[in-house]
């Protein structure tokens, strides 16, 4: 039997930093509001010629030093994104390309804010049934690219951004578990309309940017996400106290401190990075990830559970020995 284990992290943030005061000049908010019902302070935003796969590319090529190993290695891409590059290809044979490699499986995830969580659990599969030896796992967005910068309800939550992760097969054990759901039955309550005839209210409203409805949103993943840690702890017999660090997607701090109080876990054990670099969807968490294991709170050993919970609705967790 072998394992993923993960062998190497690495992030990238745009340089260009947009503050909650910059918002205030574009829409009616305050800075006072943003921080007490998100925890967000700033956010980092791509230049104009900066794509997906040019974020992921830093950050890809950095998971990759941090594991010792060469893109020529790399027998497997998964790549998370809402934000791909184009309509097709997916954005992980552009990152295939953009790394020199030939011939790898490579193919995109989307499952909005769940999709690094997605790309973890089905690169898992491959190196757990032989399928793949060394995977890179990407999560990245240009959210940017898709928020209506006149909604005060939602342009102040998103952030862009890319993380990844080199996944190899280990004798030891990595990942234990994943655990990936969805129902489409809650699509229209945070989602990005085809065009102006896609909306299930009949609002004419402009298509292509993502619309939510925050509050039954929030209340969803609140309580989605304690019952998946349950769920997470069960199908592994641990314990609350089993858990070392929480690594969760950072969409708000108010959802990250009900998940932790739920684990009773203090935010010292968690992962927070909402406050600089808001909500980046699937990247927010190989972002978070790498923050942690590279100011050395994560150490070897350490037991790390991952969640996440997004457009769909989807929702997931992994729990991994770092
Ligand atoms: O990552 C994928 C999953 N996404 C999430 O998990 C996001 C989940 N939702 C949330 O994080 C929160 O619902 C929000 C941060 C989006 C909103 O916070 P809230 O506490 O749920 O606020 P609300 O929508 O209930 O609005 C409260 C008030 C309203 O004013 P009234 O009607 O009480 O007068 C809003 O119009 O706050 C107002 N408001 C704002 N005020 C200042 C909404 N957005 C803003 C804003 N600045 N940006």
């Amino acid at each position: 039997m072998s394992f993923a284990r993960l062998s190497g992290t690495g992030s990238y943030l745009p340089e260009r930093v947009m503050t909650n005061a910059e918002l205030e000049a574009l829409v009616d908010t305050n800075d006072e509001w943003i921080r007490e019902r998100t925890g967000i302070q700033q956010r980092h935003i791509v230049g104009d010629d900066e794509t997906t796969c040019d974020i992921a590319e830093h950050a890809a090529r950095r998971a990759l030093t941090a594991a010792g190993r060469s893109p020529s290695d790399v027998d497997l891409i998964v790549f998370a994104t809402t934000t791909p590059d184009r309509i097709f290809p997916a954005t992980a044979c552009l990152l295939q390309a953009r790394l020199g490699i030939h011939g790898c499986t490579a193919f995109d995830v989307q499952a909005v804010c769940t999709g690094f969580v997605y790309a973890l659990g089905i690169a898992d599969r491959f190196i757990r049934t032989g399928g793949a030896r060394c995977a890179l796992v990407v999560g990245a967005e240009t959210l940017s690219r898709i928020v209506d910068w006149t909604d005060r309800g939602t342009c102040v939550l998103f952030g862009d951004g890319a993380g990844a992760v080199v996944l190899e097969e280990s004798k030891g054990a990595g990942i234990h578990s994943t655990h990936l759901h969805a129902d489409g039955h809650y699509a229209d309550l945070l989602h990005v309309p085809r065009d102006s005839t896609d909306d299930p209210a009949g609002n004419e409203m402009p298509g292509g940017y993502i619309r939510m409805k925050g509050n039954e949103v929030f209340r969803m993943a609140t309580n989605t996400l304690g019952r998946i840690v349950d769920e997470t702890l069960l199908a592994n017999g641990l314990e609350k106290r089993d858990i070392d660090w929480l690594v969760p997607h950072q969409a708000n701090i108010r959802i990250i401190a009900a998940t932790a109080r739920k684990l009773n876990l203090p935010l010292e054990r968690v992962i927070v990075t909402v406050e600089r670099h808001g909500n980046t969807s699937a990247a927010s968490i190989p972002l978070a990830l790498d923050v942690g294991i590279r100011d050395e709170r994560i150490q070897r050993g350490d037991m790390v559970l991952l969640e996440a919970f997004g457009g769909g609705f989807t929702w997931g967790s992994a729990l991994l020995t770092y």
